[in-house]
């Protein structure tokens, strides 16, 4: 085995990078490469947002326009790689904005966090001391709490419960509300904070002292947030549906999108694509405000899993004339606090959005996730995807293949009316190069 590198993060970052080409034996090219995606005067902000930065990755941030929501029209920020999102996205958001736009609702905001102990007592002997806990819990995150008490957020609740399968380890698990910060770093402090006191509070406790020492496993706030829930809904006469029915009449369009709803509701493979669908509006909205994508989607994706298996996140209703079609989302997203407070691009897409309340924010990212869902289930049982995928996807395979601005416009001409694949691409390229 070669060597490894001690105290790496202490090195300059042409010290990183040597040791990378070293260790790696790369052509040093891959220097440059890095070097052209530094920022010319702001560098230092990124180098700060995590450790051992040599370059930074660019997405493109795109905008995605005429989302009415609640009656309010938005244009909404997207970092997002795959080509076609926020073209599906802005021709979903256009056609439900003459259609009545999306109508969201925040059912609710609250977040957990758990602190996990050991002890040999029964959960049963600490439930009749509830108040007592919380009193003691209230008291101790005070000096945490206060400020975020002023902003309507702070210790809501809690439950005693013991782990299941695991005689003997058991959780606090307690419910905050976090105001417009996405909140981890607020629950993770009071989580510390609150451990060491209920733990003193069972080992000292008279009528407990004959269990044993009871200790802290760990403490740490949850990302399954089945409680910070919204809902988004669009509906429209299913005459309405027209643009998007292609080949069919529109009832038979509303019809082959509810049998396709259902398919997601009833078989998780499916579910899980159809969900992704979901998250390439959701995920591309999170990104571009700073906020935490991997939370939102392992939450949302648990939240998937809340009835027998693993099924879709939207829900469909039609009768002989209207279409209403529903999804329901976790998302613990925040506008102040953390990178969207230092990077300049969140700050700024925060801001285009009118510096929304986190509240507004999860209903604006789910009126993105269901436009691109919409979409997507739209063409899937009409044209396919391929169509309108291959065709976002012609420049990216163009720009793989280094070909010229002239190529470029033959290549479309050519393609313009009919399928697209990387390899026809490819053919057709070589045929014009010969
Ligand atoms: C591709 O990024 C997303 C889709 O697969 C979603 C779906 O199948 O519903 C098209």
């Amino acid at each position: 085995m070669q060597a490894l590198i001690n105290g790496f993060s202490k090195l300059s970052r042409e010290e990183k990078i040597n040791a990378l080409i070293e260790q790696q034996k790369l052509a040093p090219e891959i220097s440059s490469t890095f070097a052209e995606y530094l920022h010319p005067y702001k560098q230092n902000l990124f180098n700060d947002i995590s450790e051992n930065t040599v370059s930074n990755y660019y997405l493109p941030f795109s905008l995605a326009p005429n989302f009415l929501i609640n009656g309010r029209l938005y244009m909404l920020p997207m970092v997002i790689e795959e080509s076609s999102v926020v073209a599906a996205a802005s021709k979903a958001a256009t056609f439900w904005a003459k259609n009545g736009g999306f109508q969201t609702k925040v059912i609710n905001t609250i977040k957990n966090g758990q602190i996990f102990f050991s002890w040999s007592g029964s959960i049963d002997l600490l439930n009749p001391l509830k108040k007592d806990l919380l009193k003691l819990f209230l008291e101790v995150s005070n000096p945490i709490t206060k400020n975020m008490r002023s902003r309507g957020g702070g210790i809501i609740d809690f439950e005693l419960k013991s782990v299941p399968n695991m005689l003997g380890t058991h959780q606090v698990l307690l419910k905050f509300k976090t105001g417009d910060s996405m909140g981890a770093n607020f629950i993770n402090t009071c989580l510390e904070t609150i451990a060491p006191h209920f733990i003193n509070f069972i080992n000292q406790h008279k009528a407990l002292k004959k269990e044993t020492q009871a200790e802290v496993i760990m403490s740490i706030l949850s990302n399954y947030t089945p409680e910070c829930l919204v809902e988004c809904i669009v509906r429209c006469k299913i005459e309405s549906l027209q643009s998007y029915s292609g080949s069919f009449s529109t009832y038979e369009f509303a019809q082959r999108f509810k049998t396709a709803v259902e398919i997601a509701q009833n078989d998780p493979y499916r579910a899980v694509t159809h969900n992704k669908g979901i998250f390439n509006g959701i995920d591309a909205v999170v990104l571009a405000t700073g906020n935490d994508f991997r939370a939102i989607e392992a939450g949302a994706h648990a939240y998937s899993s809340n009835h027998k298996h693993y099924s879709s996140l939207t829900s469909i209703k039609l009768n002989d004339t209207h279409f209403e079609y529903t999804l329901l989302v976790p998302l613990a997203m925040g506008t102040v606090g953390g990178l969207t407070n230092t990077h300049p691009l969140a700050k700024a897409a925060i801001n285009m959005l009118g510096n929304p309340s986190a509240s507004e924010l999860m209903q604006i990212t789910a009126a993105a996730g269901m436009a691109n869902n919409f979409g997507a289930v739209a063409s899937l049982i009409t044209t396919g995807i391929q169509q309108g995928h291959m065709k976002l996807h012609l420049v990216n395979v163009l720009n793989t293949l280094n070909a010229t601005d002239e190529e470029k416009v033959k290549v479309n001409k050519h393609f313009k009316d009919s399928v697209v694949s990387f390899s026809m691409v490819e053919t057709y390229l070589k045929e014009l190069r010969n």
